[in-house]
């Protein structure tokens, strides 16, 4: 389809897959951090971090439309910023930019969901859990873009799932989570650290399937179509904006209100700050790996991350490479290695029952 782009000499696919999977792994410390280390009293409000997220990315991503258009306008220099305005709007406008309304939907939702998550469950079980997103992105691939996999690939997705989980577990009993809990502010935590682990499940489960539904359907629209990936992230920004403000418009009021819109950022610090700028950055790559590779590659690419902060973790933090780190690890490359060996010519392509 499109010839492959390259930064600095490096193909612009892998470029992004391995930055995508840096971003993934400091997004969940950061989340994580932001939630914790706040007494309840204290906490920013999710769902103006979704908003936030939403009107970042939709303006940085209108920017970098507008520079292209510009770039690949041939009008005078004079009256380039004018005319690159107009076809911008024409093109964001445009009479299939509907499509990305259910996509937009869908991250919204998974969006707020995460932070459910992540509050009602340690965060290496938010984290095993949420791997399932693998398989389901699978499942939607083949659904929605008839993409076909050997059975070879599916038990090669099925290892990668189970590898990450065992590195995740391990994880978990090295931490120490109460050792998280600053001194002195035990008492003010203790109401947030009520986790209901039911409704973590409830909300990682449905944030597999929205992941993969999403990100599918988004890969579907990218690559059906000759729009640029920019004006694509305006649109799904754009309509992000109506699920994003309703849960915000429809919140009870507090009594010593300051307004709607300054009550929203109330606490809104460093690390509330910091995880909107790390998922800003993630939903921006995350757009450029679906359309230079694939949701499923991209799997494999977050996969590499948990392996990363592992390691990374063992070089800061003096963790311990355990067995079951090994073992986790080692799973995960050989899946990688199998899901990417070439389709045997000898193997006829046999349409998958299973699937249809
Ligand atoms: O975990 P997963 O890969 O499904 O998360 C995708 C994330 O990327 C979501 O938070 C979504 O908001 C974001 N995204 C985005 N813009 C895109 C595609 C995804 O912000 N074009």
């Amino acid at each position: 389809s499109e010839s492959s782009p390259t930064i600095l000499g490096l193909p612009l696919k892998y470029v992004s897959l391995v930055t995508l999977a840096v971003q993934n792994a400091a997004l969940s410390i950061v989340m994580h951090y932001s939630r914790v280390f706040t007494p309840p009293s204290q906490a920013y409000s999710p769902a103006a971090a979704v908003l936030l997220n939403e009107l970042l990315k939709g303006s940085i991503s209108l920017v970098i439309a507008f520079v292209r258009v510009c770039n690949a306008s041939d009008a005078p220099w004079s009256r380039k910023p004018l005319s690159a305005a107009n076809r911008l709007y024409r093109e964001i406008f445009s009479p299939d930019c509907w499509k990305l309304s259910i996509p937009a939907i869908l991250y919204v939702v998974q969006n707020s969901l995460q932070f459910v998550a992540i509050s009602n469950l340690p965060v290496a079980t938010f984290q095993v859990t949420y791997q399932m997103k693998i398989l389901t992105t699978a499942a939607f691939s083949v659904a929605l873009l008839r993409r076909r996999l050997t059975p070879m690939k599916w038990l090669a997705l099925t290892f990668l799932a189970l590898g990450v989980g065992i590195v995740q577990i391990q994880t978990s009993s090295g931490r120490k989570p109460q050792k998280e809990i600053p001194v002195g502010s035990a008492s003010e935590l203790a109401p947030f650290h009520h986790m209901s682990p039911l409704k973590g499940f409830g909300a990682v489960t449905a944030a597999c399937f929205t992941s993969g539904l999403a990100g599918v359907y988004f890969e579907m629209v990218l690559k059906n179509s000759k729009a640029d990936l920019w004006v694509r992230n305006v649109q799904l920004s754009l309509f992000s904006l109506i699920p994003a403000l309703l849960p915000i418009l429809y919140a009870p009021q507090p009594l010593n209100s300051r307004g709607l819109f300054l009550d929203l950022f109330n606490n809104f610090g460093g690390w509330a700050w910091a995880t909107v700028a790390t998922q800003v950055f993630g939903g921006l790559i995350t757009a450029v790996v679906i359309k230079y590779s694939d949701n499923i590659l991209k799997g494999f690419a977050t996969s590499l991350s948990i392996i990363l902060s592992f390691l990374a973790s063992v070089v800061l933090f003096h963790f311990r490479i355990t067995p079951s780190f090994v073992l986790g690890s080692s799973t995960v490359l050989i899946a990688t290695w199998m899901y990417n060996q070439p389709a045997g010519k000898e193997v006829p392509p046999i349409p998958n029952v299973m699937m249809t």
